[in-house]
């Protein structure tokens, strides 16, 4: 009978009557549903946004790179339907959670949504199912959060439920990479747990790697982010000194790149952006002070990342200063407020953060974003609400100054330092045009 559940598990997901549900239907979790479904599976989604659950069951996408057609088409097959309705979740034989993992205002992990999600879990678990945690968190929240709550109800793991760790590596807007193809790591409480866990993922992903404990897991994640922050870090740290000494950082980078061994780019940039980077590292700091530890690097990465908004607003004074102009009163022009190229994401964007410091100066402030037609009370943010302006050749001129933020391929960037008096550019985005009226920063 032990090994029954686990047969039994295998059995439905590899025959493809497994009913999965998916909670929180956000970047990472409507990408999965997609995926599931269009291996056939039966999908349930769950949200505790009633406007989000309405869009999806009329096939709407709230997401850009979400096609409205494949939300369409997975609900004419009748595959996918979402939900605000708990009650739900006794159906599903496996459960994958992807709801927020945020940090509090003093950079504490707030887990309040993982752990709602678990008691919600808890209450209508029965035997037979599997549980998946796909948020970033810090090690040991699997084992230490979630499985108290399952086992309260007398079940045991590996043997009457089974619960894995296995992050989501997700990158919006990458044509080359995406849900299918990225691969995929698992780690669940018990060796059944790892293997029904593995058997889910093959289903959907080509490759799935197996590791001994969720916690692997869960480090794994942290890993890969904490590597990209201080690598970002770094190139930020030295984009400061190079300026000072007259060196153009992206040249140096991109002479450095053709070193075939030992090296890989990273690129300065305004600073740190969306979900994770800015995030996930500080979910490590946090665990590692129960252990008697100081994360340095990872301290250090974070304190020069996010001093790099103002850096950027001191190069625009620099800029303004030079054409006899201070900035109170400038009108500055925002290009950009997503936190990544070529998608509709300003959640933690350096923009908000300039945009913010400018007004607090006395700047008067409009932005334009291609993707993002307007934001309003974000979370840091409360206070500020803007409508993207239209671009014409007459709007930019009337700018003291435009601020190249995101480098979204639709910018046509010689239009635009053309018709603008001044451009401070934080991506190297119009790299190709020979101007004086650019500053890199
Ligand atoms: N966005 C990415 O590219 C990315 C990549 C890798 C990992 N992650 C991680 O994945 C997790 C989810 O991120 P996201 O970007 O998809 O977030 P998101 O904000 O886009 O989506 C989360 C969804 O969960 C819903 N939700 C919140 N509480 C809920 C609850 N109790 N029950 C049901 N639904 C609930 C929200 O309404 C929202 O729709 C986070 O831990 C994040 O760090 C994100």
């Amino acid at each position: 009978m032990k090994e029954g559940r686990t047969v039994e598990i295998v059995g439905k997901i590899k025959e493809r009557t497994a009913h999965i549900g998916v909670i929180g239907l956000g970047y990472v979790g409507l990408p999965l549903v997609i995926r599931f479904c269009e291996e056939t599976f039966r999908v349930t989604g769950f949200d505790i946004d009633d406007r989000k659950v309405k869009k999806l069951n009329k096939g709407v996408s709230y997401i850009k790179h979400i096609p409205p057609e494949k939300l369409r088409e997975i609900k004419r097959k009748k595959l996918f339907r979402a939900t605000t309705d708990y009650s739900q979740l006794k159906k599903m034989d496996c459960i994958i959670i992807c709801v927020p993992t945020p940090l509090r205002k003093n950079k504490e992990p707030d887990l309040s949504y993982v752990e709602n999600t678990s008691r919600e879990i808890a209450g209508h678990l029965r035997k037979g199912q599997l549980v998946s945690l796909e948020s970033t968190t810090y090690p040991g929240t699997t084992r230490e959060v979630l499985l108290p709550k399952f086992e309260k109800k007398g079940y045991r793991v590996g043997e009457d439920f089974f619960l894995v760790f296995s992050p989501e590596r997700e990158d919006p807007g990458n044509r080359r990479y995406h849900t299918g193809n990225i691969p995929k790591v698992v780690g669940g409480i018990t060796p059944r747990c790892t293997e029904a866990g593995k058997h889910l993922y093959e289903q959907i992903i080509t490759k799935v790697i197996t590791v001994a404990s969720p916690e692997v897991a869960e480090f794994t994640k942290l890993l890969e982010n904490i590597f990209r922050s201080v690598n970002i870090a770094l190139v930020n740290e030295l984009k400061i000194l190079a300026d000072r000494m007259g060196i153009d950082i992206w040249e140096v980078i991109s002479a450095s790149s053709t070193k075939p061994f030992g090296f890989m780019p990273f690129y300065p940039g305004p600073g740190l952006g969306g979900h994770c980077i800015p995030i996930d590292p500080f979910y490590l700091s946090w665990k590692a002070k129960e252990f008697d530890f100081n994360t340095r690097f990872i301290e250090l990465a974070g304190e020069i990342n996010t001093g790099m908004p103002d850096y950027v607003v001191n190069r625009i004074i620099d800029g303004l200063n030079k054409k006899g102009k201070c900035l109170k009163n400038a009108k500055v022009l925002i290009l950009g407020v997503a936190y990544k190229k070529d998608t509709d994401d300003s959640r933690e964007s350096p923009g908000l953060e300039i945009i913010s410091l400018l007004k607090d100066k006395g700047a008067r402030v409009d932005y334009n974003d291609p993707f993002i037609p307007s934001f309003s009370g974000m979370r840091h943010y409360p206070g500020l609400s803007m409508e993207s302006v239209r671009l014409t050749t007459v709007s930019l001129r009337k700018y003291d100054c435009a601020v190249i933020i995101t480098d979204h391929s639709q910018y046509d960037y010689t239009w635009i330092v053309r018709n603008s008096k001044l451009v401070v550019d934080t991506r190297n985005a119009a790299r190709n045009i020979k101007s004086n009226k650019i500053i890199k920063a």
